[in-house]
């Protein structure tokens, strides 16, 4: 256990930066990620409470004027990845952050359930609570960015324009929308590819379709309205919205316990019963036991069961009936005996791949938001499996970015895929054993 820990102590503290924060894998993803950037402060919290607080800050640094928190912020100069920030282009919006270089798109909302999180890791401690109030205005300034720009039924749930926005990057549900596309051929040299095998990373054409969208929304300068009315892609993610949910209920917990802050809390809480309920009435698909994806564009439910499907849990939304069909549609599909949980995608479909990206391999932050999420419907066996899978397949593997949900033979096949060392592995793992 204790050696365990340790070789994921290293990974963290090998990907720490001079400029303060962690790069989720060298060379793959060489600068800093938002929702990786929630993920790593939660280990760091365990044994490096400074590192931690420093992982937040640099991200919330790079906010924009607006409230928007971009996906990559680019502190340095790297080659090492494409596209790059000559690519987005993101200070063609008029309010994009002066300071740093970033993209124009963002990622899963965790901060606000993150600075919950570090206050218990950190035992309430009164230098912890500091930080958290130097910080909280920054998440609840990004919370009110959401629902007032991507809310665009006014119902509580915020849309996201771009597949990468979403954190599960080439997942088989996109393949619907890709097929409403005609994107350009593109003429670009690929960076990831020459880190990780092709057969485990998106392919070529779905590359032409991830830079088409950001194309769209560069000749709108960004501009959330215009990309509402113009993207093809526009999408209502359970994932996005349960972690907005969530993160939500933790700012409400944490303005809670600073105290005054009324306004605030009003709007949080109104906007906390709208969003579970528009979730529940828009997302949640009775055939399928599962919350999908819904299709702004097309008006339509994408009917796909994936581990995204489940992270409503996490948010409290659910009610007991619900609740209950999740569960067998999990064990069913997802939690066969010849299986880790949780695939990132319905392993009995035939879009279904083991090895490719987010095309079905289990990923470690998507088990920990389930763990966490079983616990909170008293499911603790189930529960109990995801967080013993998780241990397994990094005890197995090591520390990679994503692993095969087939159970093998670790003495012959290796079922770790994607980066190495990869820093949200190490961090949910030191979380998940303390
Ligand atoms: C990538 O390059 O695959 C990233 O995950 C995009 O955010």
């Amino acid at each position: 256990r204790e050696q365990l820990i340790n070789r994921a102590i290293k990974v963290l503290e090998d990907n720490y930066q001079p400029g303060g924060f962690t790069i989720p894998s060298e060379g793959l993803y060489p600068f800093q990620w938002k929702w990786d950037s929630g993920f790593i402060a939660l280990g760091f919290a365990h044994f490096d409470l400074e590192k931690a607080k420093s992982e937040i800050k640099t991200l919330l640094d790079a906010q924009w004027e607006n409230g928007f928190i971009p996906h990559i912020v680019f502190h340095t100069d790297s080659d090492s990845y494409f596209p790059g920030p000559d690519f987005h282009q993101s200070d063609l919006h008029p309010q994009a952050s002066e300071k740093y270089r970033s993209t124009g798109m963002t990622q899963p909302p965790v901060t606000g359930f993150v600075l919950e999180r570090l206050l218990e890791i950190a035992n309430e401690d009164g230098d912890m609570m500091e930080f958290v109030k130097s910080q909280i205005d920054k998440v609840y300034t990004n919370h009110i960015y959401l629902y007032e720009n991507r809310d665009v039924e006014g119902n509580g749930l915020v849309y996201i324009y771009h597949n990468w926005e979403s954190g599960t990057d080439n997942s088989p549900i996109w393949d619907d929308i890709w097929e409403t596309m005609d994107p350009p051929e593109y003429q670009f040299e690929r960076r990831d590819t020459s880190h990780v095998d092709p057969a485990q990373r998106p392919s070529k054409r779905e590359y032409d379709h991830y830079l088409y969208i950001i194309d769209i929304a560069k000749q709108h300068n960004y501009d959330d309205a215009k990309i509402a009315e113009h993207s093809p892609f526009l999408v209502l993610d359970p994932l996005f919205n349960s972690m907005l949910i969530r993160s939500n209920e933790a700012l409400i917990n944490l303005y809670t316990k600073i105290g005054g802050n009324e306004e605030k809390l009003s709007y949080l809480k109104s906007k906390q019963e709208q969003s579970i309920a528009s979730l529940n009435e828009k997302l949640y698909n009775s055939t399928l036991g599962a919350y999908v994806h819904f299709d702004l564009r097309n008006n339509k439910q994408i009917p796909y069961v994936s581990s995204s499907s489940f992270t409503p849990f996490f948010a409290g939304a659910p009610d007991k009936e619900k609740a209950e069909a999740m569960v067998n549609t999990l064990q069913q599909k997802f939690g066969g005996e010849g299986r880790y949980l949780c695939a990132s995608f319905d392993p009995t479909h035939d879009r279904f791949n083991p090895r490719k990206y987010w095309r079905g391999p289990v990923w470690i932050n998507l088990n920990w938001i389930l763990f966490h999420g079983l616990n909170r419907y008293g499911y603790h066996d189930l529960a109990d499996r995801v967080k013993t899978d998780s241990l397994k397949l990094i005890e197995n593997y090591g520390f990679h970015e994503y692993f095969d949900s087939r159970k093998t033979n670790p003495d012959t096949d290796n079922s770790g895929y994607g980066g190495d060392n990869f820093s949200w592995s190490a961090a949910l793992l030191i979380d998940l054993m303390n």
